[in-house]
């Protein structure tokens, strides 16, 4: 199966699309059906698990030896040989959701050999989509991005999120106590997905977060990188579960140490 960045994103579109279709029309209806996973904080609807289904089933249909990451089901095996894995959050801001606010986003990223290639966000509140293919830039509603040219992190809006664990909250409010009096102002969104969008289209200068899964960060760290953002971890490492900065490269060094300072992927 043919496996560019651009072919996979033009597989990736519709059923996304379809996606955020499904989570808006399950919204509407009531959510009866809203379960705990890690923590009494950390929930899930019938709707996340619906979606990812659907997802699961497009992409089996459209290249069925690809493997599939999702956060609801977890890892569907490829043939072996296959070199593509997609990575799907079906609902990323699922509480945002379950209050209606509307700041939830269907993720989903294409990764060849390891590297994400292609991804799309769907704010499926709104409809408003953002894609990006490695080295094509990063786009929405046909507008290319370009994240903002911050350089002084006093002057800078920052975003971030909170895991679900209560320690891991503890040590990032207590992360935050110190950064709020450095920066402009901080936001918290509720969706890391779009929070990477938002970065991208310089609507925030910078995200940080730590305890990111892949499903959280893979299309919207592609859309940040293609609109210029430096998108990494700390000392070096890639984004991941102990940290994901994204920021103009001017400003990626200031925040980046900061954070270093202040042992934001140390705690819980
Ligand atoms: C969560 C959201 C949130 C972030 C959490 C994520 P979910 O994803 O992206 O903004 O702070 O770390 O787990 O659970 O809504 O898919």
């Amino acid at each position: 199966a043919a496996s560019t960045a651009g072919e996979l994103l033009e597989i990736a579109l519709p059923i996304a699309r379809t996606a955020a279709e499904t989570a808006r029309r399950m919204r509407a209806e009531a959510i009866t059906d809203v379960q705990t996973k890690s923590t009494r904080t950390d929930v899930v609807t019938a709707a996340d698990r619906a979606v990812e289904r659907q997802v699961i089933n497009a992409l089996r249909s459209a290249r069925p030896g690809d493997g599939v990451l999702g956060e609801e089901y977890g890892d569907t095996a490829s043939e072996p040989g296959s070199p593509v894995r997609w990575i799907l959050d079906p609902i990323d801001g699922t509480v945002n959701y379950l209050y209606g606010l509307p700041q939830y986003a269907v993720s989903l990223a294409a990764e060849v050999d390891g590297v994400v290639q292609a991804g799309v966000v769907i704010n499926a509140a709104t409809g408003d989509e953002w894609t990006a293919t490695r080295g094509g830039g990063a786009w929405r509603d046909g507008r290319r991005l370009r994240c903002s040219d911050a350089t002084d992190l006093a002057q800078s809006l920052v975003g971030t999120g909170f895991g679900y664990d209560a320690k891991r909250r503890a040590h990032q409010g207590a992360v935050l106590a110190q950064l709020i009096t450095q920066v402009r102002d901080i936001r918290r969104f509720g969706a890391a997905a779009l929070d990477l969008c938002a970065v991208g289209e310089g609507l925030l200068d910078a995200y940080f977060e730590k305890g990111l899964n892949p499903w959280d960060h893979a299309a919207g760290g592609l859309i940040a990188t293609e609109a210029g953002a430096t998108v990494a971890g700390l000392q070096g490492a890639p984004p991941g579960l102990d940290m994901v900065v994204a920021a103009p490269p001017a400003l990626f060094g200031p925040l980046h140490d900061l954070l270093v300072e202040l042992d934001a992927s140390g705690g819980a």
